[in-house]
C-alpha cells in the first residue's frame, strides 16, 4: 500500500461487506473461535471496524488481545465495540510493529493476508508473525482463497480494483496460503469453507 489506507472506507466497510457477502464473512471469522483454548494471549491483525471483538472476548476469554490495525478510523470504530476496561492493547500501526509485543498463543489474521503479494507475505508478514507465535501456538487464518470458479475470480478482480483506488491496496492476486504456512512449519488442524471454497477459516498450529 502507498499513502492511502482504509480510513476513507471505514464507515462503509461493514455495510459493503454485508451487501456483497451477507453474513458469510462474519460466520467464517467466528466459526473456529471455539477451537481456541480460553485465557490465551492473542495477536489480532487488521481487525477493521472491530465488530469481531465482542465475539472474541466472549468465546475465547483471552488474557490479552494486542490489536494491530493500520487505519486510525478503523481503530476508533473498534474501540467503540467494547467497554473501556477490557484486556485490549490498541496499536495503530502496520507490520513494523508486529514484533514489538512479545510472544503470543494465537495469531489471528481475518482477511488480512489477501492484502499482500506472495514474496512480501513469505518474507515480511508470515515469517515475522510466525516468530511471534509460541511453540504449539495457533494461527487462525480466515481469508479469500484462490479458485477456478469464474464468478469468484471476477469478484476478486473487482474487489482488488476497488481497494486499489479507495485504499491503496497494491496486491492483485490471492496467494496459496496453505503452501506458505506449511513452508513455515505450521500444521493444519481445522478447516471450514464457504462459497465453494472461496472463503475458508483454517486453524494452523506451530
Ligand atoms: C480487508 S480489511 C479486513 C477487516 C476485517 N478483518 C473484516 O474482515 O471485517 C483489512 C484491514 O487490515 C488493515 N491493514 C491493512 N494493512 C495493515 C497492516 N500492514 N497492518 C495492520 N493492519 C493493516 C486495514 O486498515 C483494514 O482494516
Amino acid at each position: 500500500m502507498k499513502n492511502k489506507n482504509f480510513d476513507f472506507i471505514a464507515p462503509y466497510y461493514d455495510f459493503l461487506s454485508k451487501l456483497i457477502f451477507g453474513k458469510r464473512l462474519r460466520i467464517a471469522q467466528i466459526s473456529l473461535l471455539s477451537k481456541i483454548p480460553k485465557h490465551q494471549r492473542i495477536l489480532l491483525i487488521g481487525g477493521g471496524t472491530g465488530w469481531i471483538l465482542p465475539e472474541l472476548l466472549q468465546i475465547c476469554q483471552p488474557s490479552e488481545v494486542v490489536y494491530i490495525e493500520k487505519s486510525p478510523k478503523m481503530i476508533a470504530l473498534s474501540q467503540k465495540q467494547v467497554p473501556d476496561f477490557c484486556p485490549i492493547v490498541w496499536v495503530c500501526a502496520g507490520e513494523e510493529k508486529f514484533q514489538e509485543y512479545g510472544l503470543f498463543d494465537v495469531v489471528f489474521t481475518p482477511f488480512f493476508l489477501d492484502l499482500f503479494p506472495e514474496s512480501k507475505l513469505d518474507k515480511q508478514i508470515i515469517s515475522v508473525l510466525n516468530s511471534t507465535l509460541k511453540p504449539s501456538g495457533n494461527w487462525l487464518l480466515v481469508d479469500f482463497f484462490p479458485t477456478n470458479h469464474f464468478y469468484f475470480t471476477f469478484l476478486t478482480k473487482v474487489m482488488y480494483t476497488f481497494f486499489r483506488y479507495v485504499s491503496g491496496v497494491t496486491n492483485a492476486q490471492l496467494v496459496d496460503y496453505p503452501k506458505l504456512l506449511s513452508k513455515h512449519n505450521l500444521i493444519l488442524n481445522h478447516s471450514q469453507e464457504w462459497m465453494k471454497g472461496y472463503v475458508k477459516a483454517q486453524l494452523w498450529q506451530k
